[in-house]
């Protein structure tokens, strides 16, 4: 086996070096819950009755839809707490809890909130001494208990959830250092209460313990999801024999699949979903989080009695006993906040999540398309000679990209001007065909005197500083860093600033941002990252806002891209670290994965996670960031990755060179078809990513999400769905004929998306597969609106004729949607300039009406195919009516597969329109 070394910060020597780089994650670098103590401290904690009661003569009504209460741990009488409990609108509860006079203020995120929650009113059905019940939204309800403090969530009279059930609640207040610990050494600092030495790190906890922890615990379920980021399966495994799942936001070199360590981003928010219902739990901290995932059987005798009337209901309480998932949750810091939502059905779930922290805005056209990066194209003529390569090989592009090595050694904002002597002109070359470029800009700012953007900020006090008030200094690409204090306002504006044309010069209009390494990323740094006493703007430890720091980072960037049009241009930026919320600004990638067949399949489950916890575009490294693939798993990836949201190659700077071209003709013309495949159904995303700014649904759906009754997908992670009309099975193994796909739903008809073949719901079908096969299906019931000339780039293809793929059910119905506008402004939000169109197929008649009629969008876009799958017989006429003019377009009936082809029926895609078919 190879030698474990750790890694970001090695990798830095070994660049240096050039000497080629080692695999494997070294988990020596990285905390195990016994090495956070805290973890270890709350992990230990199972009491065998909770000492937390609730005083219920102390219940305050504050105003309808708030409640508060005093909230007393009996063992320590003199400590109170205050738990407010918050019924929000869409079938959400908000329950805090914080100390009532905490000796230092503890720390709450407001970042990751869209504005106020919108309270609706609760009616109180029973309140004695015990217990108060409370009634809110649509069939929700809630039971306080008091001695001991715990809280049931019911949904349409079902028990779905429930808070400290397992006596787990543990909420460390502040307090003063005991005298003995004053001049603290391991011997009397209790548990790592007041100090703690990871490595040779010192973490100095000037203001000691102040963790919590509590049990969530899902009725009824059998899967829990979400909580990103982890390269982990898709339904959460039970962390029994394992650390819980860490959320601490960490530049982990090369890291392991199949593992809860933390990786680059943390989104506290986990799903439960069963065939009765879908639930999620948010609780809303910045802090380092652990949580243990548990599967039981729990047994209705023993369980709260009173509420046993409640399991009667539900379908699974053989022997008494009904499945349960205990979650163990556990921050550092902070305060409770969590938020409830009670669905009940997957799309109630993604409003209710995307209501409270965002939804992902409708990206520009170009940025859904295809990009080509590596670390990293050298100079000018590199990058015109790949372009021509795409140029030669006629494949698609929209985006190319520039890593680190285009700066002036590192120093973000500048142009290394012997490799890249006049990037106006290049960028405005690539604009040609309506290309786009992306720059990346890092968080930390070399340590230079020669460096205009350092000596500012080192002059205005703009960088982090450590706990005894001196500027930062850590190591990262360019050598000696420091890092710029986002929290503060004045310092997030400025640098915001710096994207302004004048100020990062040799930019246009065309070229747009990568935010890396911003967890931060700290070569030399505990964990390699911030150490955690270091203190923020606003005397905030990194302690209690560690996962903020990625999200501030790209948010203000954000900024900064608006500003360069006056709010014109919608930005677009990848980043690497993100929180709740990030959404709103930022689509993600998975950071540095590796060229091999487990880590494209990990890819799924990954990319789910991240789906359903609101970051509807997110992505992975096509190929693999590390070591070389061969050509078919670089062909997989590619076709696999045409299905997934955000679609970039990238690759290690010591890495071969893996344009699509490098691999052979057949290998090139596979590549090629992969894309010409997501070019073709960009009409279709680009309307899914509208639904999703709307309505919070992601474009890329676990089959559960459309089929929430059928128990046999509740772990998919082998497949998954773009919107509710494609069915995603990617070729994942090495070297296999044929795959085993499962059709959802019942009495559901597919169809696949070549051949037009079709495939009955509920039937498992071995597929026989060749490296031309990309197992895609159709839903039979959908109509998805394509666009099949091919073109250079997705913005020349924007008023391209449409061609729409009407695949009937078995009633012979369907129903689609096409969403349309300019591509890249905020017009369609500003000036309505959009066109929404829906189209039906039923009793033999196809017909296009607009969803949105007060808006307008000009475009010469026409229809100019209709491809009928499961049409059940030849036609004799086809007659199209559209306003006052009517037309027989030419048609044709494929026998063999029951398709029906309309030509050039050639209406407008902005006009209503029938076609009939007789
Ligand atoms: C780390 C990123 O994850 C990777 O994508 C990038 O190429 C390198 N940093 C260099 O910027």
């Amino acid at each position: 086996m190879k030698r474990f070394i750790h890694l970001t910060y090695f990798i830095f020597i070994l660049f240096i070096l050039n000497i080629p780089s080692i695999e494997n994650v070294d988990r020596s670098n990285f905390k195990t819950c016994e090495q956070s103590s805290f973890c270890r401290r709350q992990r230990k904690y199972k009491p065998d009755i909770s000492p937390y009661e609730i005083d219920l003569n102390s219940t305050k009504i504050i105003k309808n839809g708030h409640l508060r209460f005093l909230l007393l741990n009996t063992l320590k009488s003199h400590i109170k707490f205050k738990l407010e409990i918050f019924t929000l609108e869409h079938n959400s509860l908000r329950i805090k809890i914080n100390e009532l006079n905490p000796i230092r203020k503890r720390y709450e995120v407001k970042y990751s909130l869209v504005g106020e929650l919108k309270l609706v009113n609760m009616n109180i059905t029973k309140s004695d001494e015990k217990q108060i019940e409370v009634n809110f939204g649509e069939r929700t309800k809630f039971l306080l208990n008091a001695k001991p403090f715990r809280l049931d969530l019911f949904t349409n009279d079902i028990f779905v959830m429930s808070v400290n059930s397992n006596n787990m609640f543990n909420f460390e207040y502040y307090r003063k250092k005991p005298e003995s610990n004053k001049t603290a050494t391991n011997n009397n600092n209790e548990d790592g209460m007041w100090e703690e030495t990871f490595k040779n790190h010192h973490d100095s906890k000037p203001y000691g313990p102040s963790s919590i922890g509590v049990d969530v615990n899902f009725l009824n379920f059998e899967n829990v999801y979400g909580i990103p980021e982890h390269a982990d399966a898709f339904s959460l495994r039970s962390t029994h024999d394992s650390d819980p799942y860490r959320l601490f936001n960490v530049d982990v070199f090369e890291y392991d699949i199949l593992n809860p360590m933390a990786l680059y981003g943390s989104v506290p928010y986990m799903l439960a979903h069963n065939e009765h219902t879908t639930v999620g739990f948010f609780w809303l901290n910045s802090a380092e989080g652990w949580i243990d995932v548990n599967y039981n059987k729990l047994s209705l005798k023993n369980f709260f009695s009173t509420n046993t009337n409640f399991f009667a209901t539900q379908s699974n309480t053989k022997n008494n006993e009904i499945p349960e998932v205990t979650t163990h949750w556990m921050f550092e810091s902070g305060i409770f906040d969590g938020f409830f939502f009670m669905g009940p059905t997957p799309r109630d779930i993604f409003k209710q999540y995307t209501v409270i922290t965002g939804s992902v805005p409708l990206p520009p056209l170009w940025a859904i398309a295809y990009h080509q990066c590596r670390w990293n194209y050298i100079d000018e003529d590199d990058v015109r000679n790949v372009l021509n390569g795409f140029e030669h090989h006629r494949i698609p592009l929209d985006v190319i990209w520039l890593d680190i090595e285009h700066t002036n050694g590192k120093r973000y904002f500048t142009w290394d001007i012997s490799k890249f002597p006049n990037p106006e002109k290049l960028q405005d070359d690539i604009a040609i065909y309506r290309r786009k470029i992306i720059t990346v800009s890092d968080p930390h700012i070399k340590k230079d005197d020669g460096y205009q953007i350092y000596n500012e900020a080192k002059t205005r006090g703009y960088f982090v500083k450590t706990k005894d008030g001196q500027d930062y200094e850590g190591s990262c690409w360019p050598g000696s860093s420091m890092w710029l204090e986002f929290f503060n306002p004045d310092i997030f504006k400025w640098y915001s600033q710096r994207y302004l044309f004048e100020n990062y010069k040799g930019t246009t209009g065309n070229l747009f941002l990568w935010n890396d390494m911003n967890e931060p990323s700290v070569f030399n740094g505990p964990e390699i990252t911030f150490p955690k006493d270091i203190v923020h703007y606003g005397g905030w430890e990194d302690r209690e806002v560690h996962n903020l720091y990625g999200m501030l980072h790209h948010m203000s960037t954000f900024q900064g891209l608006l500003n360069r049009s006056n709010g014109h241009i919608r930005p677009f930026i990848l980043t690497r670290s993100f929180f709740a919320g990030s959404q709103r600004t930022a689509a993600i990638w998975t950071g540095d994965n590796s060229a091999q067949w487990s880590h494209l399949k990990i890819t799924i489950p990954m990319l789910l996670s991240l789906s359903i916890t609101g970051f509807g575009f997110s992505g992975a490294d096509v190929g693999g960031f590390f070591n070389n693939p061969d050509p078919k798993l670089l062909v997989r990836w590619y076709q696999m990755a045409a299905y997934q949201p955000f679609y970039r190659e990238h690759a290690h700077i010591d890495t071969a060179r893996r344009e699509p071209w490098l691999f052979g003709d057949d290998n090139t013309r596979l590549i090629r078809q992969a894309i010409e495949q997501r070019y073709s159904y960009l009409p279709y995303w680009y309307t899914l990513f509208y639904k999703q700014e709307r309505q919070g649904i992601p474009p890329m759906l676990p089959l559960w999400a459309n089929f929430p009754k059928d128990k046999k997908i509740f772990k998919s992670e082998d497949s998954f769905m773009i919107g509710n009309g494609l069915l995603v099975y990617p070729v994942i193994e090495a070297d296999i004929n044929q795959i085993s796909v499962y059709f959802p739903g019942e009495n559901t008809v597919w169809y696949d998306i070549q051949t037009y073949t079709q495939y009955n719901g509920s039937e498992t079908v071995l597929i026989n597969v060749d490296m031309e096969s990309i197992p895609v299906y159709q839903l039979g019931g959908v109509i998805i609106p394509r666009r099949l000339r091919k073109r250079r780039s997705s913005m020349i293809a924007l008023h391209d004729p449409i061609t729409l793929v009407v695949a009937l059910d078995r009633n012979y119905e369907a129903k689609g949607e096409l969403y349309m506008d300019d591509g890249y402004t905020y017009d369609y939000r500003r000036k309505r300039e959009l066109i929404y169109r829906r189209f039906t197929f039923k009793n033999n008649e196809l017909r296009s009406t607009s969803l949105d009629t007060t808006a307008k969008f000009h475009t010469d876009a026409w229809i100019e195919r209709i491809i009928i799958l499961g049409y059940p017989e030849n036609p004799s006429r086809v007659i199209i009516n559209s306003g006052d003019k009517q037309a027989t377009p030419l048609h044709n009936y494929q026998e063999a597969s029951h398709t029906l082809i309309i030509r050039r029926p050639g209406p407008s895609v902005t006009s209503d329109w029938t076609l009939s078919i007789s």
